[in-house]
Protein backbone atom coordinates (compact mmCIF):
# COMPACT_ATOMS: atom_id res chain seq x y z
CA UNK A 1 0.00 0.00 0.00
CA UNK A 2 1.50 3.40 -0.97
CA UNK A 3 0.69 5.86 1.50
CA UNK A 4 0.96 9.92 1.59
CA UNK A 5 2.51 11.80 4.34
CA UNK A 6 1.62 15.53 5.14
CA UNK A 7 3.52 16.10 8.81
CA UNK A 8 2.39 19.43 9.19
CA UNK A 9 -0.78 17.92 8.88
CA UNK A 10 -1.00 14.96 11.53
CA UNK A 11 1.23 14.52 14.44
CA UNK A 12 3.65 11.57 13.41
CA UNK A 13 5.06 11.27 16.27
CA UNK A 14 1.78 10.40 18.20
CA UNK A 15 0.68 8.36 15.23
CA UNK A 16 4.05 6.73 14.71
CA UNK A 17 6.27 6.12 17.51
CA UNK A 18 4.01 4.72 19.56
CA UNK A 19 2.90 1.79 17.09
CA UNK A 20 4.87 -1.70 17.05
CA UNK A 21 7.03 -2.08 14.20
CA UNK A 22 4.84 -4.87 12.30
CA UNK A 23 2.21 -2.49 12.41
CA UNK A 24 4.26 -0.73 10.50
CA UNK A 25 5.11 -3.19 7.53
CA UNK A 26 3.93 -1.92 4.42
CA UNK A 27 5.60 -3.89 1.51
CA UNK A 28 7.77 -1.68 -0.04
CA UNK A 29 8.48 -1.94 -3.65
CA UNK A 30 10.55 -0.08 -6.85
CA UNK A 31 9.00 2.36 -8.50
CA UNK A 32 7.75 0.86 -11.91
CA UNK A 33 10.67 0.49 -14.78
CA UNK A 34 8.68 2.95 -17.00
CA UNK A 35 8.55 5.87 -14.56
CA UNK A 36 12.25 5.87 -14.30
CA UNK A 37 12.22 5.73 -18.09
CA UNK A 38 10.20 8.66 -18.39
CA UNK A 39 12.91 10.68 -16.63
CA UNK A 40 15.74 9.62 -19.36
CA UNK A 41 13.28 10.71 -21.72
CA UNK A 42 13.04 14.37 -19.56
CA UNK A 43 17.06 14.38 -19.27
CA UNK A 44 17.26 13.38 -22.91
CA UNK A 45 15.10 16.66 -23.78
CA UNK A 46 16.91 18.86 -21.77
CA UNK A 47 20.38 17.30 -23.53
CA UNK A 48 18.95 18.96 -26.84
CA UNK A 49 18.27 22.83 -25.28
CA UNK A 50 21.60 22.44 -23.83
CA UNK A 51 23.00 21.23 -27.43
CA UNK A 52 21.28 24.41 -28.05
CA UNK A 53 22.93 26.56 -25.27
CA UNK A 54 26.23 25.07 -26.69
CA UNK A 55 25.20 26.47 -30.44
CA UNK A 56 24.75 30.12 -28.77
CA UNK A 57 27.80 30.57 -26.39
CA UNK A 58 30.19 28.00 -27.72
CA UNK A 59 30.38 26.00 -24.93
CA UNK A 60 28.15 23.28 -22.68
CA UNK A 61 25.85 25.20 -19.46
CA UNK A 62 27.88 24.14 -16.64
CA UNK A 63 26.77 22.86 -13.07
CA UNK A 64 27.20 23.17 -9.68
CA UNK A 65 26.00 20.60 -7.22
CA UNK A 66 26.46 22.27 -3.21
CA UNK A 67 26.07 19.90 -0.38
CA UNK A 68 25.41 20.04 3.20
CA UNK A 69 25.24 17.40 5.96
CA UNK A 70 25.34 13.58 6.17
CA UNK A 71 27.23 11.05 3.97
CA UNK A 72 23.13 9.78 2.62
CA UNK A 73 23.06 13.50 0.96
CA UNK A 74 26.86 13.16 -0.29
CA UNK A 75 25.68 9.80 -1.98
CA UNK A 76 22.64 12.42 -3.18
CA UNK A 77 24.84 14.66 -5.00
CA UNK A 78 26.06 11.95 -6.51
CA UNK A 79 23.10 10.68 -8.18
CA UNK A 80 22.70 14.62 -9.21
CA UNK A 81 25.63 14.79 -10.96
CA UNK A 82 25.00 11.52 -12.23
CA UNK A 83 21.43 12.90 -14.38
CA UNK A 84 23.41 16.41 -14.35
CA UNK A 85 25.96 14.84 -16.64
CA UNK A 86 23.48 12.63 -18.68
CA UNK A 87 21.59 16.12 -19.50
CA UNK A 88 25.22 17.50 -20.97
CA UNK A 89 25.57 19.66 -18.39
CA UNK A 90 29.81 20.51 -17.40
CA UNK A 91 29.97 20.35 -13.40
CA UNK A 92 32.09 22.58 -11.65
CA UNK A 93 33.71 23.33 -8.33
CA UNK A 94 32.89 26.61 -7.89
CA UNK A 95 32.23 28.03 -4.16
CA UNK A 96 31.33 31.26 -4.94
CA UNK A 97 28.15 33.01 -4.86
CA UNK A 98 28.25 34.51 -8.34
CA UNK A 99 27.04 34.64 -11.94
CA UNK A 100 30.34 33.42 -13.27
CA UNK A 101 29.66 30.45 -10.94
CA UNK A 102 27.67 28.13 -12.81
CA UNK A 103 24.63 28.58 -15.43
CA UNK A 104 22.92 26.07 -12.94
CA UNK A 105 23.81 25.74 -8.78
CA UNK A 106 21.64 23.01 -6.83
CA UNK A 107 21.87 23.00 -2.92
CA UNK A 108 21.49 19.68 -1.45
CA UNK A 109 20.46 21.00 1.50
CA UNK A 110 20.62 19.62 5.63
CA UNK A 111 18.26 20.42 8.47
CA UNK A 112 19.40 17.98 11.41
CA UNK A 113 21.19 21.63 12.95
CA UNK A 114 20.03 24.86 12.68
CA UNK A 115 23.65 26.45 11.46
CA UNK A 116 23.46 23.73 8.26
CA UNK A 117 20.04 25.93 7.01
CA UNK A 118 21.47 29.33 8.28
CA UNK A 119 24.28 28.53 5.75
CA UNK A 120 21.80 27.88 3.25
CA UNK A 121 20.06 31.12 3.37
CA UNK A 122 22.98 32.46 3.66
CA UNK A 123 24.43 31.38 0.18
CA UNK A 124 20.63 32.02 -1.37
CA UNK A 125 21.09 35.62 -0.19
CA UNK A 126 24.47 36.24 -1.60
CA UNK A 127 23.08 34.88 -4.88
CA UNK A 128 20.38 37.46 -5.30
CA UNK A 129 22.81 40.21 -7.04
CA UNK A 130 24.07 36.77 -9.23
CA UNK A 131 20.59 36.33 -10.61
CA UNK A 132 19.86 40.25 -11.49
CA UNK A 133 23.21 40.15 -13.27
CA UNK A 134 22.23 37.05 -14.96
CA UNK A 135 18.82 36.24 -15.31
CA UNK A 136 19.17 32.87 -16.90
CA UNK A 137 21.36 31.39 -13.96
CA UNK A 138 19.26 28.26 -13.09
CA UNK A 139 18.87 28.24 -8.64
CA UNK A 140 17.83 25.01 -7.75
CA UNK A 141 17.12 23.91 -3.60
CA UNK A 142 16.65 20.12 -2.57
CA UNK A 143 17.51 17.72 0.15
CA UNK A 144 16.18 17.87 3.50
CA UNK A 145 15.45 21.29 4.18
CA UNK A 146 12.97 21.76 1.53
CA UNK A 147 10.36 18.62 3.34
CA UNK A 148 9.71 21.32 5.78
CA UNK A 149 6.38 23.77 4.66
CA UNK A 150 8.11 26.22 6.46
CA UNK A 151 11.15 26.81 4.70
CA UNK A 152 9.38 26.16 1.10
CA UNK A 153 7.34 29.37 2.54
CA UNK A 154 10.59 31.25 3.61
CA UNK A 155 11.61 30.58 0.10
CA UNK A 156 8.86 31.60 -1.97
CA UNK A 157 8.28 34.85 0.13
CA UNK A 158 11.99 35.99 0.72
CA UNK A 159 14.25 33.85 -2.17
CA UNK A 160 12.39 34.71 -5.66
CA UNK A 161 16.16 33.45 -6.71
CA UNK A 162 15.14 29.84 -6.84
CA UNK A 163 13.70 28.91 -9.51
CA UNK A 164 13.32 25.29 -8.60
CA UNK A 165 12.75 23.95 -5.16
CA UNK A 166 12.09 19.72 -4.77
CA UNK A 167 12.73 17.14 -1.65
CA UNK A 168 14.67 14.18 -1.05
CA UNK A 169 11.57 11.82 -1.69
CA UNK A 170 11.32 12.77 -5.07
CA UNK A 171 14.62 13.10 -6.30
CA UNK A 172 14.86 11.14 -8.79
CA UNK A 173 11.60 13.41 -10.86
CA UNK A 174 14.81 15.74 -10.76
CA UNK A 175 14.92 16.25 -14.67
CA UNK A 176 10.69 16.57 -15.30
CA UNK A 177 10.97 19.37 -13.13
CA UNK A 178 13.86 20.61 -14.39
CA UNK A 179 12.51 20.55 -17.53
CA UNK A 180 9.39 21.91 -16.85
CA UNK A 181 11.44 25.09 -15.06
CA UNK A 182 13.19 25.51 -18.19
CA UNK A 183 10.72 25.48 -20.74
CA UNK A 184 7.65 26.98 -19.23
CA UNK A 185 9.88 30.34 -17.22
CA UNK A 186 8.39 29.62 -14.40
CA UNK A 187 9.41 28.68 -10.35
CA UNK A 188 9.18 25.45 -9.65
CA UNK A 189 7.91 23.86 -6.33
CA UNK A 190 7.37 20.22 -5.61
CA UNK A 191 8.30 18.08 -2.54
CA UNK A 192 5.73 15.42 -2.64
CA UNK A 193 5.76 13.25 0.06
CA UNK A 194 5.84 8.99 -1.67
CA UNK A 195 6.58 6.58 1.19
CA UNK A 196 6.77 3.30 0.32
CA UNK A 197 8.44 3.10 -2.78
CA UNK A 198 12.40 3.31 -3.95
CA UNK A 199 13.99 4.69 -7.20
CA UNK A 200 16.40 2.01 -9.04
CA UNK A 201 18.51 3.13 -12.09
CA UNK A 202 18.86 6.73 -11.52
CA UNK A 203 22.23 7.81 -12.91
CA UNK A 204 25.38 8.25 -10.57
CA UNK A 205 28.38 10.23 -10.65
CA UNK A 206 30.64 8.95 -7.99
CA UNK A 207 33.47 11.32 -7.00
CA UNK A 208 35.36 8.71 -5.79
CA UNK A 209 36.79 5.32 -7.72
CA UNK A 210 38.26 3.84 -4.59
CA UNK A 211 35.25 3.64 -2.25
CA UNK A 212 31.62 3.97 -2.96
CA UNK A 213 28.80 4.67 -0.91
CA UNK A 214 25.73 2.66 -2.00
CA UNK A 215 22.38 3.46 -0.08
CA UNK A 216 20.11 0.19 1.41
CA UNK A 217 17.28 2.22 2.49
CA UNK A 218 15.55 5.36 2.62
CA UNK A 219 14.18 7.40 6.03
CA UNK A 220 13.62 6.71 9.76
CA UNK A 221 10.72 5.03 11.88
CA UNK A 222 12.32 6.11 15.25
CA UNK A 223 11.18 9.33 16.05
CA UNK A 224 14.06 10.22 18.46
CA UNK A 225 12.19 13.71 20.36
CA UNK A 226 14.72 16.20 19.50
CA UNK A 227 15.36 14.50 15.44
CA UNK A 228 13.52 16.15 12.12
CA UNK A 229 14.89 13.19 10.04
CA UNK A 230 11.61 11.26 9.69
CA UNK A 231 9.61 13.98 9.12
CA UNK A 232 11.88 14.87 6.10
CA UNK A 233 12.94 11.73 4.85
CA UNK A 234 9.75 9.69 5.48
CA UNK A 235 9.17 5.91 6.59
CA UNK A 236 11.50 3.71 6.31
CA UNK A 237 11.83 2.24 2.84
CA UNK A 238 14.70 -0.88 2.10
CA UNK A 239 16.08 -1.06 -1.34
CA UNK A 240 15.68 -4.72 -2.44
CA UNK A 241 19.03 -7.49 -1.35
CA UNK A 242 18.71 -8.38 -5.07
CA UNK A 243 19.60 -4.51 -6.14
CA UNK A 244 21.90 -3.87 -3.57
CA UNK A 245 24.30 -6.73 -4.62
CA UNK A 246 23.87 -6.03 -8.07
CA UNK A 247 25.44 -2.04 -7.33
CA UNK A 248 28.04 -3.69 -5.35
CA UNK A 249 29.03 -6.64 -8.32
CA UNK A 250 28.94 -3.66 -10.44
CA UNK A 251 31.07 -1.92 -8.31
CA UNK A 252 33.61 -4.52 -7.29
CA UNK A 253 34.03 -4.99 -11.49
CA UNK A 254 34.91 -1.55 -11.85
CA UNK A 255 37.73 -1.75 -9.18
CA UNK A 256 36.40 -0.55 -5.83
CA UNK A 257 37.79 -1.54 -2.53
CA UNK A 258 36.07 -0.33 -0.04
CA UNK A 259 31.75 0.27 0.33
CA UNK A 260 29.70 1.92 2.78
CA UNK A 261 26.23 0.78 2.95
CA UNK A 262 23.93 3.55 4.41
CA UNK A 263 20.61 4.14 5.42
CA UNK A 264 19.59 6.13 9.02
CA UNK A 265 18.94 2.73 10.94
CA UNK A 266 20.58 0.23 8.85
CA UNK A 267 19.64 -2.44 11.61
CA UNK A 268 15.85 -2.39 11.04
CA UNK A 269 16.74 -2.64 7.07
CA UNK A 270 14.17 -5.27 5.23
CA UNK A 271 11.47 -5.16 8.01
CA UNK A 272 9.60 -2.64 5.20
CA UNK A 273 9.15 -5.71 2.94
CA UNK A 274 7.90 -8.95 2.78
CA UNK A 275 10.54 -11.73 2.42
CA UNK A 276 13.62 -9.71 2.53
CA UNK A 277 16.96 -10.28 4.76
CA UNK A 278 17.37 -8.88 7.25
CA UNK A 279 20.43 -6.66 7.90
CA UNK A 280 22.60 -9.85 9.32
CA UNK A 281 21.45 -11.59 6.30
CA UNK A 282 22.13 -8.69 3.76
CA UNK A 283 25.82 -8.42 4.96
CA UNK A 284 26.39 -11.88 4.72
CA UNK A 285 25.12 -12.39 1.41
CA UNK A 286 27.71 -9.62 0.43
CA UNK A 287 30.68 -11.13 2.05
CA UNK A 288 29.36 -14.20 0.13
CA UNK A 289 28.58 -12.90 -3.13
CA UNK A 290 31.78 -10.34 -3.84
CA UNK A 291 35.79 -9.95 -2.60
CA UNK A 292 35.28 -5.90 -2.03
CA UNK A 293 38.05 -5.83 0.67
CA UNK A 294 36.10 -3.67 2.89
CA UNK A 295 32.97 -3.57 3.88
CA UNK A 296 31.78 -0.53 6.23
CA UNK A 297 27.97 0.55 7.19
CA UNK A 298 26.64 3.65 9.08
CA UNK A 299 23.95 4.36 11.32
CA UNK A 300 22.97 1.10 13.56
CA UNK A 301 20.46 2.14 16.02
CA UNK A 302 21.28 0.40 19.47
CA UNK A 303 18.17 -0.21 19.98
CA UNK A 304 18.47 -2.80 16.99
CA UNK A 305 21.44 -4.65 17.03
CA UNK A 306 21.40 -8.14 16.69
CA UNK A 307 23.37 -11.44 18.00
CA UNK A 308 22.98 -12.41 14.48
CA UNK A 309 25.23 -9.27 13.40
CA UNK A 310 27.44 -9.31 15.78
CA UNK A 311 28.44 -12.50 14.68
CA UNK A 312 28.49 -11.99 11.19
CA UNK A 313 30.67 -9.21 11.62
CA UNK A 314 33.00 -11.57 14.31
CA UNK A 315 33.06 -14.29 11.10
CA UNK A 316 33.68 -12.05 8.08
CA UNK A 317 36.73 -10.58 7.73
CA UNK A 318 35.81 -8.40 4.60
CA UNK A 319 33.57 -6.58 7.78
CA UNK A 320 35.83 -3.34 8.75
CA UNK A 321 36.24 -3.60 12.53
CA UNK A 322 34.39 -0.51 13.15
CA UNK A 323 30.82 0.17 14.79
CA UNK A 324 29.23 3.18 15.15
CA UNK A 325 26.93 3.08 17.61
CA UNK A 326 25.39 6.44 18.74
CA UNK A 327 24.40 7.28 22.18
CA UNK A 328 23.40 10.54 22.03
CA UNK A 329 23.77 10.72 26.24
CA UNK A 330 24.79 8.52 29.14
CA UNK A 331 21.62 9.55 30.90
CA UNK A 332 19.19 6.62 30.95
CA UNK A 333 16.60 9.69 32.08
CA UNK A 334 17.54 11.73 29.55
CA UNK A 335 17.61 8.65 26.43
CA UNK A 336 13.83 7.65 27.80
CA UNK A 337 13.04 11.79 26.95
CA UNK A 338 14.97 11.02 23.81
CA UNK A 339 12.63 8.05 22.84
CA UNK A 340 15.53 5.86 22.16
CA UNK A 341 14.20 2.88 23.62
CA UNK A 342 17.36 1.42 25.27
CA UNK A 343 19.12 2.19 28.86
CA UNK A 344 22.90 3.48 29.36
CA UNK A 345 23.35 -0.09 31.21
CA UNK A 346 21.89 -1.76 28.02
CA UNK A 347 24.01 0.27 25.87
CA UNK A 348 26.90 -0.51 27.69
CA UNK A 349 26.05 -4.33 27.58
CA UNK A 350 25.89 -4.61 23.91
CA UNK A 351 29.63 -2.83 23.74
CA UNK A 352 30.57 -5.01 25.97
CA UNK A 353 29.02 -8.18 23.71
CA UNK A 354 30.44 -6.76 20.62
CA UNK A 355 34.20 -6.57 22.28
CA UNK A 356 34.03 -9.89 23.60
CA UNK A 357 33.24 -11.36 20.17
CA UNK A 358 35.39 -8.90 17.87
CA UNK A 359 38.19 -7.51 20.79
CA UNK A 360 40.07 -5.40 17.89
CA UNK A 361 36.70 -3.19 17.17
CA UNK A 362 36.91 0.50 17.00
CA UNK A 363 33.85 2.43 18.39
CA UNK A 364 32.47 5.77 17.27
CA UNK A 365 29.25 7.61 18.42
CA UNK A 366 27.10 10.55 18.30
CA UNK A 367 26.91 12.57 21.27
CA UNK A 368 24.20 15.65 21.75
CA UNK A 369 24.77 18.07 24.43
CA UNK A 370 22.54 20.37 26.07
CA UNK A 371 19.01 18.53 24.94
CA UNK A 372 16.12 20.25 27.21
CA UNK A 373 16.40 19.08 30.88
CA UNK A 374 20.14 17.99 30.92
CA UNK A 375 21.10 18.59 34.45
CA UNK A 376 24.82 17.94 35.78
CA UNK A 377 24.29 14.86 36.78
CA UNK A 378 22.47 13.90 33.25
CA UNK A 379 25.51 15.17 31.46
CA UNK A 380 28.23 13.40 34.25
CA UNK A 381 26.92 10.18 33.43
CA UNK A 382 27.50 11.15 29.77
CA UNK A 383 31.52 11.57 30.69
CA UNK A 384 31.29 8.65 32.87
CA UNK A 385 29.71 6.34 29.36
CA UNK A 386 32.79 8.11 27.49
CA UNK A 387 35.38 7.27 29.88
CA UNK A 388 34.03 3.49 30.04
CA UNK A 389 33.92 2.59 26.43
CA UNK A 390 36.76 4.74 25.30
CA UNK A 391 35.27 5.76 21.59
CA UNK A 392 37.41 5.87 18.65
CA UNK A 393 35.91 8.66 17.59
CA UNK A 394 33.06 11.01 18.75
CA UNK A 395 31.02 13.34 16.76
CA UNK A 396 29.73 15.52 19.61
CA UNK A 397 26.77 17.95 18.93
CA UNK A 398 25.05 20.88 20.79
CA UNK A 399 21.22 20.38 21.11
CA UNK A 400 19.45 22.36 18.33
CA UNK A 401 15.57 22.86 18.53
CA UNK A 402 13.81 21.41 15.45
CA UNK A 403 10.51 22.88 14.64
CA UNK A 404 8.03 20.14 14.68
CA UNK A 405 10.03 18.07 17.05
CA UNK A 406 8.45 17.53 20.36
CA UNK A 407 11.99 18.34 21.68
CA UNK A 408 11.71 21.48 20.10
CA UNK A 409 8.49 22.55 22.68
CA UNK A 410 9.65 21.79 25.93
CA UNK A 411 10.33 23.88 28.24
CA UNK A 412 12.76 23.12 30.07
CA UNK A 413 15.73 24.15 27.29
CA UNK A 414 19.16 24.75 28.90
CA UNK A 415 20.90 27.92 28.59
CA UNK A 416 23.50 28.51 26.01
CA UNK A 417 26.28 29.43 28.29
CA UNK A 418 25.81 25.82 29.96
CA UNK A 419 25.81 24.05 27.00
CA UNK A 420 29.04 25.40 25.70
CA UNK A 421 30.72 24.70 28.82
CA UNK A 422 29.55 21.38 28.84
CA UNK A 423 30.42 21.30 25.29
CA UNK A 424 34.12 22.17 25.44
CA UNK A 425 34.52 19.31 28.68
CA UNK A 426 33.22 16.58 26.65
CA UNK A 427 35.35 17.66 23.81
CA UNK A 428 38.44 17.59 26.23
CA UNK A 429 37.63 14.58 27.07
CA UNK A 430 37.22 12.33 24.01
CA UNK A 431 40.72 14.54 22.56
CA UNK A 432 42.44 12.97 25.61
CA UNK A 433 41.14 9.64 24.89
CA UNK A 434 41.61 9.82 21.22
CA UNK A 435 45.10 10.94 21.47
CA UNK A 436 45.40 7.84 24.30
CA UNK A 437 44.04 5.44 21.93
CA UNK A 438 46.46 6.45 18.69
CA UNK A 439 49.36 6.04 21.45
CA UNK A 440 48.92 2.60 21.42
CA UNK A 441 49.34 2.57 17.57
CA UNK A 442 53.26 3.29 17.94
CA UNK A 443 55.11 0.65 16.51
CA UNK A 444 52.55 -1.46 15.42
CA UNK A 445 52.25 -2.77 11.67
CA UNK A 446 47.94 -1.00 10.03
CA UNK A 447 46.76 -2.18 7.10
CA UNK A 448 45.99 1.02 5.43
CA UNK A 449 43.45 1.53 2.18
CA UNK A 450 45.61 4.10 0.36
CA UNK A 451 42.78 6.90 -0.54
CA UNK A 452 45.58 9.40 -2.21
CA UNK A 453 48.33 12.38 -1.90
CA UNK A 454 48.04 13.92 1.64
CA UNK A 455 45.96 17.59 1.53
CA UNK A 456 49.03 19.05 3.83
CA UNK A 457 52.20 17.13 2.36
CA UNK A 458 52.26 16.67 -1.19
CA UNK A 459 55.05 14.64 -0.70
CA UNK A 460 52.97 12.26 1.88
CA UNK A 461 49.99 9.78 0.88
CA UNK A 462 46.77 9.57 3.34
CA UNK A 463 44.46 6.43 3.64
CA UNK A 464 42.59 4.49 6.52
CA UNK A 465 43.00 1.86 8.66
CA UNK A 466 39.99 -0.88 9.19
CA UNK A 467 38.88 1.55 12.22
CA UNK A 468 39.06 4.32 9.88
CA UNK A 469 42.05 6.08 12.03
CA UNK A 470 43.78 8.30 9.23
CA UNK A 471 47.16 7.43 8.25
CA UNK A 472 49.87 9.35 7.02
CA UNK A 473 53.52 7.95 5.29
CA UNK A 474 55.66 8.31 2.55
CA UNK A 475 54.92 6.10 -0.53
CA UNK A 476 54.35 5.94 -4.57
CA UNK A 477 51.71 6.29 -6.34
CA UNK A 478 51.09 3.00 -7.52
CA UNK A 479 49.86 2.54 -3.76
CA UNK A 480 46.49 4.33 -4.76
CA UNK A 481 43.66 2.35 -4.00
CA UNK A 482 45.62 -0.23 -2.74
CA UNK A 483 45.53 -1.66 0.92
CA UNK A 484 49.12 -1.63 2.27
CA UNK A 485 51.27 -2.32 5.39
CA UNK A 486 52.70 0.92 7.23
CA UNK A 487 54.39 0.83 10.59
CA UNK A 488 53.16 3.00 12.59
CA UNK A 489 56.49 6.25 13.77
CA UNK A 490 54.02 9.31 14.89
CA UNK A 491 51.16 9.94 16.57
CA UNK A 492 48.62 12.86 16.50
CA UNK A 493 45.64 13.39 18.51
CA UNK A 494 43.66 12.70 15.17
CA UNK A 495 46.13 10.70 12.47
CA UNK A 496 49.05 8.65 12.44
CA UNK A 497 52.00 8.73 11.04
CA UNK A 498 54.52 5.92 9.54
CA UNK A 499 56.37 4.58 6.89
CA UNK A 500 55.64 1.79 4.16
CA UNK A 501 56.70 -1.67 4.74
N1 LIG B 1 20.35 18.72 17.63
C1 LIG B 1 21.63 18.30 17.72
N2 LIG B 1 22.05 17.16 17.17
C2 LIG B 1 21.15 16.41 16.51
N3 LIG B 1 21.27 15.23 15.86
C3 LIG B 1 20.07 14.90 15.34
N4 LIG B 1 19.16 15.85 15.64
C4 LIG B 1 19.81 16.79 16.37
C5 LIG B 1 19.41 18.00 16.97
N5 LIG B 1 18.16 18.45 16.90
C6 LIG B 1 22.53 14.47 15.82
C7 LIG B 1 22.36 13.09 16.47
C8 LIG B 1 22.42 12.18 15.28
C9 LIG B 1 23.34 12.94 14.35
C10 LIG B 1 23.29 12.52 12.93
O1 LIG B 1 22.91 14.27 14.48
O2 LIG B 1 23.46 12.88 17.32
O3 LIG B 1 22.92 10.89 15.60
FE1 LIG C 1 17.04 10.80 13.84
FE2 LIG C 1 18.71 8.71 13.82
FE3 LIG C 1 16.78 8.90 15.71
FE4 LIG C 1 16.15 8.37 13.14
S1 LIG C 1 17.34 7.06 14.55
S2 LIG C 1 15.11 9.81 14.51
S3 LIG C 1 17.66 9.61 12.04
S4 LIG C 1 18.58 10.28 15.44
Amino acid sequence: MIKTYIFDKINLYDEICRKEESELKKGTINIPEEEIKMQYDYMHKISILNQEFYHKNGRMPTARVRNFGCQMNEHDAEKLSGMLLEMGYSLVQSDEDKASAADLIIFNTCCVRENAEEKVFGHLGALKAAKRENPDMIIAVCGCMTEQSHVVDEIRRKYKNVDLVFGTQNQHTFPELLLDCMENKKHVYNTEHLDGRVAEGVPVKRADSIKAWVTIMYGCNNFCSYCIVPYVRGRERSRSSSDILQEIKTLEAQGYKEITLLGQNVNSYGLDKEDELNFAGLLDLICRETSIPRIRFMTSHPKDLSDELIDVMASNPQICRQLHLPVQSGSTRLLGKMNRKYSAEKYMEIIDKVRSKIPDIAFSTDIIVGFPGETDEDFEQTLDLVKKVRYDMAFTFIYSKRKGTPAAEWENQVPSEVVKERFERLLALQNGIDREINETYMGKKVEVLVDGYSRTNAERFTGRTQGNKIVNFVGDRHCIGEIVTVEIDEVQTWSLGGKLI
